[in-house]
């Protein structure tokens, strides 16, 4: 790999040994990938070794927190000195939300290991936004910003919608990342990767989020890992149906890049997105199709008798804590269920302020921010079956929780909150 002599000299210790390990770190890493360079970043995202469940794992018995950083961010079993962060570095979810621990089943000494991580962090320079969805609070690329970022809900939102550049970075590359501001040039950062590579006609009227949903979902499992360029969208999707979109195809297939002909910036035209390509495979997509999806999110649910509802994954926006308090006002959960909205942080404040909290505690709900059921590993305890107005949720939920889930829309979540029982289905 070719590198600068500001490279060089970070890798020949110069600037310290936390430095000096992160450039071996992702040099080891690009040559891997067969990246003949790297490129500057001011952007990164990531996750500290510092954040549960490491810490959990860890304690401080083994050198505190700058050890945790050396083997979980550097690959590194010696223990170096963390200094602060070279560029503009955000915190992505967490594995707890430490203002609804109890609710989460989380021990008190966890709790406080947690907070402990946090202040480490923050006093390393690294912005704690602990959400999947930092673009809705602040971290908002620019189109061909290069960045570095982690969470595939993420990567895939701001390569498609945004059009900053990224691959799927991991914990390592991004701690690395953070202190040189520095990632391997390949993948989604070289313009001809990113040109369209399956062409997708839409059959049908894709409006709700859950639609946008179920069409992503169907997207991934087809296209995997290669670069859909969807064409006849009606009405443009706004930042939720877009967020669901990209994290259902992030997750039934490892798409990390999309365009919709005529709405996303890199796809001004059909002709715009595939550039010198020519579409390996050309489907359609219509209600045969989305009942597919539909089923296959469903695959896991048997039992209609609901007892726990997750909303917010991606990480709920106001917008959708919003239309979720219209459908939730003046109604009472059943006393058999339980019902957890995620959402980042500072979007929680907002809630506060404008009494969305209120309608949602007062129906018996809970909001919380910086984790979620899935990641966290956090569901009430007991639960057996859930419902999830997201199809990335429907998809993890039971594989990492052993329980049922089905998935609909907002609406039937909140019926199923108050009946205890699903009724939701599509026509
Ligand atoms: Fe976010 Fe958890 Fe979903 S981290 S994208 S809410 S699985």
């Amino acid at each position: 790999m070719k590198l600068t002599d500001q490279e060089q000299a970070m890798l020949d210790g110069r600037d310290g040994k936390a430095k000096q390990k992160a450039m071996d770190l992702l040099v080891r890493y690009g040559e891997a990938l067969g990246a003949e360079r790297l490129v500057d970043t001011r952007n990164v995202c990531g996750t500290l070794g510092a954040s549960t469940p490491f810490l959990r794992q860890y304690g401080q018995s083994r050198g505190g927190l700058d050890a945790v950083f050396s083997e979980f961010n550097l690959d590194s079993t010696e223990v170096v000195e963390i200094p602060k962060v070279a560029v503009f570095s955000s915190h992505l979810q967490h594995g707890i939300d430490p203002e609804h621990a109890e609710r989460q089943g989380v021990p008190v000494e966890v709790v406080k290991l947690h907070r402990k991580g946090e202040a480490w962090a923050a006093g390393l320079g690294v912005q704690l936004l602990n959400t999947c969805a930092p673009y809705t609070v602040g971290n908002v690329p620019t189109r061909g910003e290069h960045c570095a970022w982690m969470e595939s809900s993420a990567v895939i939102y701001i390569n498609s919608v945004l059009g900053a550049r990224t691959n799927a970075e991991g914990r390592e590359s991004t701690g690395s990342a953070m202190l040189t501001g520095k990632i391997p040039y390949w993948g989604y950062h070289i313009e001809e990767n990113r040109l369209g590579t399956h062409l997708v006609e839409l059959d049908l009227d894709v409006q709700s989020t859950a639609d946008w949903g179920l069409l992503g979902y169907y997207i991934g499992e087809v296209v995997q890992d290669r670069v859909p360029v969807v064409t006849g969208v009606r009405e443009v999707p706004n930042l939720a149906r877009l967020k669901h979109f990209g994290a259902a195809a992030a997750s039934s297939g490892g798409v990390e890049m999309y365009h919709l002909a005529g709405i996303t910036p890199e796809a001004p035209s059909l002709e715009a997105a595939f550039g010198k390509n020519r579409p390996v495979e050309k489907f359609r997509y219509g209600r045969a199709e989305r009942r597919i999806a539909y089923e296959a999110a469903n695959v896991t649910a048997k039992s209609p008798n609901v007892d726990f509802i997750m909303l917010g994954c991606p990480h709920y926006t106001i917008e959708q804590i919003w239309e979720l308090c219209k459908l939730l006002e003046g109604k009472k959960l059943s006393p058999n269920t339980e019902m957890w909205i995620f959402t980042p942080r500072q979007t929680k404040h907002l809630a506060d302020q404008n009494g969305y909290t209120k309608i949602i505690t007062d129906a018996g709900a809970h909001l919380m921010s910086d984790t979620c059921s899935a990641m966290g590993r956090l569901i009430p305890k007991g639960a057996k079956v859930a419902a999830a107005d997201s199809v990335k949720q429907a998809h993890y939920l039971p594989a990492i929780m052993g329980i049922e889930c089905w998935f609909g829309t907002t609406a039937d979540c909140v019926d199923a909150a108050v009946s205890g029982r699903w009724s939701g289905g599509i026509d």
